[in-house]
Parts: C-alpha cells; sequence; structure tokens
C-alpha cells in the first residue's frame, strides 16, 4: 500500500485493535462515499488543500473500473469533451465544470505522471500501457494529500445532525462537516456498482432521474431474428434514434445490435422506439439508380457486397426480397430500396441491461446540485459527483472527463 492509503484490513485491524467504539468517532473534514475515478480524484484534491479526507469503499480495491476500462487502457478523456456531448434533463449543467477543468488539465496530470497515450479515434484519449496507470497515479495524488483509504469496507449508516455527517462504514465510525456522494451508478454489479447514491439521496430529500443502463448493447425480437444469423458481423453505419445520430460501427450479436454506433444510441433509446441503420453512410440519394444505368446486367446482391461484408449483403437482399438485375427493376422499386438501406429500422425489445451497461443514464437530479460546486442546494455540506448524478456522457472518454470535473469542481468548494 501507498504511504497515506489506508486498506481495509489494516484499518480494520487498527481500529479494533486500539479498542475503538462505535460512538468514538474519528473525525475527518471530507468523507468521500465511493473509491472510484470520480472520489479518488476528489480526495486527491481536497486532501493536497490540506483537507483531512476519507474515502470508504465496499469493494476490497479502489477503482475497479478504472482498471477494466477502455479495453485495459483506460480511455482516460476526450479532446473533443463538450456539454453537447452529455446527456441530463439539465444539458446545461456540466458547462461550469467542464469549463474549469477540461480534457487539458486531465492530459496534464497524465503527463506530469510521466504515462504514455494516444489518441485513437474521435479524440479519444488511451493510456500506451495500462489502465492501472491511471489508477496509481490517482492512489498517488491522493497519498500525496494524506488521503486515508478505507476499501471492503461496507457502509451501515449515514447520519447528518448538527451540521455533521457521520458515517458507520465497517465496525467504525468516522465524521466530518462534508459529505460526498461518488459511489456511481448500477452498471455492472459484479464489480461491486450499487443503485446506493440514489438510495442515500432519497434519504437526503434529493430527487432522482429514473435510471436506465446506457452505453448497452440492444436486444432484438424473434421476427428480427434473420439478423441474428450475422453474430461477428460488423460494418460502419450511421444509428439514428430522435434527433441523434452516430456514425461508427454496428455489429449484430447472438441477442441483437452492438458496437460503438448501437452503444452510443443506445443512451437516448427508450422501451418503444425504433432506430434506423444507415447501412450505406457513404452513398449519395440515387446512387443505386446510378448503379442500375452503369450496371444494368449486376443484382443487387452483387452491388451491395462491393459495399458491405458479404453475410449482411445477403441477409438484406433477402429481407428486401428481391433478386434480378437491375436493369429489370423499376425506379420506384429500388428507390424504396436504397431508402430502406438508408434507414433500416430495428425495434428492439429491450436492452442487455445493467449487467452490460457501461454507464446509467439518470440518477441524482441535476436541479438539486449547485452546478458549479456540485454541492446539495438544499442540505449544505452534502456533495454528489461522478455517475451518480443525472448526467451520462458519449462512448469515448467523456464520463471519466465528467468524473474529473465534477470531482474537482465539488473539491474546490469544500
Ligand atoms: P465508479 O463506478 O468509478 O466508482 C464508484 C465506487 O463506489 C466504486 O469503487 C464502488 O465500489 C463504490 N460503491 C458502489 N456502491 C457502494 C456502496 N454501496 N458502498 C460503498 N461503496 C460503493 N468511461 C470512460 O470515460 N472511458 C472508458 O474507457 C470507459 N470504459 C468503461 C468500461 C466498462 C466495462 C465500464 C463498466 C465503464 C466504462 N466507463 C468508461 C465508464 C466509467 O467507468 C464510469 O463513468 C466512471 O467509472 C464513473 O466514475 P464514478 O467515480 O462516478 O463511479
Amino acid at each position: 500500500a501507498l504511504p497515506g492509503i489506508w486498506w481495509a484490513p489494516i484499518a480494520l485491524g487498527m481500529a479494533l485493535g486500539q479498542g475503538a467504539r462505535m460512538d468514538q468517532a474519528a473525525e475527518f473534514d471530507v468523507i468521500v462515499l465511493g473509491a472510484g475515478a470520480a472520489g479518488l480524484m476528489c480526495a486527491a484534491r481536497a486532501g493536497q488543500v490540506g483537507q483531512r479526507v476519507l474515502v470508504v469503499d465496499h469493494a476490497d480495491e479502489p477503482g475497479r473500473k478504472i482498471l477494466i476500462s477502455g479495453g485495459g487502457r483506460c480511455n482516460f478523456t476526450n479532446i473533443h469533451a463538450a456539454p453537447d456531448r452529455y446527456l441530463s434533463q439539465n444539458p446545461h449543467f456540466v458547462r461550469s465544470a467542464l469549463s474549469r477543468y477540461g480534457a487539458q488539465d486531465f492530459l496534464e496530470l497524465v503527463e506530469r505522471h510521466g504515462i504514455a497515450w494516444h489518441e485513437k479515434t474521435l479524440g479519444q484519449l488511451f493510456c500506451d500501457g495500462s489502465a492501472r496507470q491511471i489508477l496509481a497515479m490517482l492512489l498517488d495524488e491522493c497519498a500525496q494529500g494524506q488521503v486515508e483509504i478505507a476499501c471492503g469496507a461496507p457502509i451501515t449508516d449515514v447520519t447528518h445532525a448538527d451540521a455533521q455527517f457521520r458515517v458507520a462504514f465497517g465496525g467504525r465510525v468516522a465524521r466530518a462537516r462534508a459529505l460526498v456522494i461518488a459511489t456511481g451508478g448500477p452498471s455492472i454489479p459484479k464489480l461491486g456498482a450499487t443503485g446506493f447514491a440514489y438510495d442515500l439521496a432519497r434519504r437526503f430529500g434529493l430527487k432522482v432521474v429514473q435510471p436506465r443502463p446506457a452505453l448497452v448493447p440492444l436486444t432484438l425480437p424473434g421476427d428480427e431474428a434473420l439478423f441474428r444469423g450475422l453474430a461477428g458481423v460488423a460494418s460502419p453505419v450511421i444509428a439514428r434514434c430522435g434527433k441523434a445520430s452516430f456514425r461508427e460501427a454496428a455489429l449484430f450479436t447472438h441477442r441483437g445490435l452492438s458496437g460503438p454506433a448501437i452503444l452510443q444510441i443506445s443512451s437516448y433509446w427508450q422501451n418503444g422506439e425504433a432506430i434506423g441503420i444507415d447501412f450505406l453512410p457513404d452513398e449519395a440519394e440515387g446512387w443505386l439508380l446510378a448503379m442500375k444505368r452503369e450496371q444494368p446486367r449486376a443484382s443487387l446482391r452483387k452491388v451491395l457486397s462491393a459495399r458491405l461484408p458479404d453475410r449482411l449483403a445477403d441477409a438484406l437482399c433477402e429481407r428486401l426480397g428481391m433478386t434480378g438485375d437491375l436493369g429489370n427493376l423499376s425506379d420506384r422499386v429500388l428507390s424504396a430500396a436504397a431508402a430502406r438501406l438508408s434507414g433500416w429500422l430495428f425495434h428492439p425489445n429491450g436492452s442487455e441491461g445493467f449487467a452490460k451497461a457501461e454507464v446509467t443514464v439518470g440518477g441524482i437530479s441535476t436541479a438539486e446540485l449547485s452546478s458549479k460546486t456540485m454541492e446539495a442546494k438544499r442540505v449544505p455540506g452534502l456533495f454528489a459527483i461522478g455517475e451518480a448524478v443525472d448526467v451520462t456522457g458519449w462512448l469515448g472518454g467523456y464520463n471519466f472527463q465528467w468524473a474529473w470535473a465534477s470531482a474537482v469542481a465539488a473539491a474546490q468548494a469544500i
């Protein structure tokens, strides 16, 4: 363990060994609930300006989502992070925090720690090495701030009286004038994710926007099963839902649709809605009529397989029920086929749920919080940051950037 970090087994042993009693609360300036991306960042920042900080987490180790993020390389930010890349009931809420701590600020921290990085695509920044480096960096920053981290410590009670928050966890009690909810959202419960933030917020009278899984694969009903035969086939598409659209790869799975375009659109999708897929995003309107003139003896199957994976071209032709030479098909039929290919409607019957969702849409209502400080308007001293809040970023480093920015905003105000 790094100096200054109080690992749970040691922490509990010490506390019990010294005969600590439940009513003898250890005193801190701030208690951060959750040793994830936002919690560690907030703790480090507050600790480094002299606050006595305790972080409590029920998981055995801190930052488990950081470790598995970005396929193990952590897509730690996105250089295009801006308010329009976030979903929230108040789309302006992220503006203040992001403008005061942006992608460049986090990148400077990464570079200060000598972590090599690269831009993969679409402004997404990844470690060259491993996500472990980002976690080690945060723990090092916490150590510099003399932050105490208690892991493997289930939180059994949180109370608030006389402008003091008291937290009972793993057989200990601590108190502080500030409490930060940083326990994230319920996506991927097997990593220790819970809806604790929402329960706690509700106990303090804060509203919670109905959470639902986001950045998640969508499932297709039986009558769209033809496409399930395509499991493993990927193709660049434009996926649309309502006003949102994403141009990235889509992937057919045994259960439905996945791939970055689908994960992105899933955050905007609600039960009962259709999503539209443009399988030919590079083709201008009228391209199929042009092909008829250029290659009247070619079949639709042939022109499609020049543009799409063979199995996908086969499945689409089968669904369209179109055989024979283009030259023998009417312009009206071809225009209708082209329109379907550029706006193929799928009717997902659900998603793969929190078990597979990278993030959660919804959470502690932004209406309850100051966008400048993340402090609850009605409960002075109570803060909420990171994924626990009703702010959800696109795929591509935006969610970590929100975790960092909201954490810094809170730390500056504590
Ligand atoms: P986070 O989930 O990180 O931390 C919450 C902490 O609270 C955890 O340590 C948890 O154990 C603890 N906790 C929960 N309930 C508790 C309870 N009841 N008592 C005590 N402690 C409790 N984003 C991105 O920008 N780039 C990426 O590359 C990825 N990749 C990625 C991959 C996968 C597989 C997932 C699931 C998610 C991502 N993300 C991502 C999303 C990103 O991981 C996420 O948005 C941030 O981790 C959110 O940070 P928080 O600190 O808010 O929550």
